[in-house]
């Protein structure tokens, strides 16, 4: 019997290891990044490459070796475009070997969006298995990523950064089975329609997942769906001090549906933008099948909606960018 269970356990293992696709080598057509590299044809930088592009309507495709480029990427060509990195398991963040970093905070660079590591102004935008960080740490808004485009996916990616991480401030856009971190207002934007799915939120100190800066009715929210909320590896998790979110601007709207709070989370579970300024009469927020021990003994303030099952079921990816989703999304990462 234990020899079955243990033979069981392996053949398994190696079933998952069979069906963990790499990607190893660029595409057919790729354009290659590597590290200090002197072969001719290739880039050693990400902007080199993105640069290279002719600025059409034609559909590209970067692939990057392993390494970390120290760099700002801004991308603002208009065809389709594509960035593969190297990686022995496409399904996951776990395995990237590419990291994109830059330290820039936005006290210096004038504004979050030039402050981002990776700016992504156009549309039809995939990139795949890349780090992005901003290294700055405490003090600025500092942004991994400025999102400006539509129909724009992001798959098993990393943003790493600590106030204001990810700004999916426009367009339509995906963030699926990856991993984002930071403490204050990391996931925050004003206009951006933004799906998350299947992705880790690792918390760094005390703060706020989301800040939705939405100021009047528009079609933008944020859904989040099967996401679990952890404590980042060496932060100390700062019980009681994190919450979902808290409104930016007063038309907020988030909704968290079915997540997995291991975070010590503030009972109140959202906050007010700060005291005497609470920001919450026209908000939308809600979190939904909530579990984990971060949110035991929760009790919501009253501008916190209560979603029964129909409810939660309007939103979704389609309620979050749009019905024609399944046309742009790479649905072997949806969840
Ligand atoms: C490419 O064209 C778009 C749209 O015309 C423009 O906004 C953008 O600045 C251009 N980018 C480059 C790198 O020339
Ligand atoms: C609640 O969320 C958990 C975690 O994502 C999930 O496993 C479970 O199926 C959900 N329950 C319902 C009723 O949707």
């Amino acid at each position: 019997m234990a020899h079955l269970s243990i033979c069981l356990a392996f053949c398994l293992l190696l079933l998952e290891v069979v069906l963990a696709a790499s990607r190893t080598s660029p595409p057919a057509g790729a354009l290659v990044v590597r590290a200090r590299t002197s072969n001719s044809g290739e880039f050693s930088t990400v902007s080199a490459a993105v640069a290279s592009l002719p600025n059409d309507s034609s559909a590209r495709t970067i692939f990057i070796y392993p390494g970390t480029y120290n760099e700002q990427v801004f991308i603002t060509r208009s065809g389709p475009l594509t960035i593969y990195g190297y990686t022995t398991d496409t399904s996951t963040y776990r395995n990237n070997q590419v990291n994109i970093q830059a330290g820039v905070p936005a006290s210096q660079a004038g504004s979050n969006d030039a402050s981002g590591t990776l700016r992504v102004h156009k549309d039809n935008f995939k990139l795949y298995n890349v780090n992005v960080k901003n290294t700055f740490g405490q003090g600025s808004q500092a942004i991994a990523i400025s999102q400006y485009g539509s129909r724009v996916g992001l798959y098993a990616c990393g943003f790493y950064g600590y106030q204001d991480t990810l700004y999916a401030n426009e367009g339509t856009q995906v963030y699926l089975r990856g991993y984002i971190e930071g403490a204050v207002d990391f996931i925050f934007g004003r206009h951006g329609s933004a799906y998350y799915g299947g992705n880790t939120i690792a918390i760094k100190g005390a703060g706020w997942v989301t800040a939705s800066g939405r100021e009047s009715d528009d079609g933008g929210s944020y859904v989040f769906n099967q996401n679990t909320i952890t404590i980042a590896s060496g932060a100390s998790g700062e019980s009681g001090k994190v919450y979902f979110g808290r409104p930016w601007g007063n038309y907020a709207k988030v909704i968290f549906k079915n997540t997995i709070v291991e975070a010590p989370f503030n009972k109140a579970l959202w906050s007010e933008w700060n005291d005497g300024d609470a920001r919450t009469d026209h908000v939308f927020v809600a979190d939904y099948n909530s579990s984990g021990s971060g949110v035991s003994g929760a009790s919501r303030p009253s501008w916190v909606a209560q979603l029964s099952s129909s409810q939660a079921n309007q939103y979704s990816i389609s309620s979050a960018v749009g019905s024609d989703y399944a046309s742009w999304v790479d649905m072997n990462y949806f969840v």
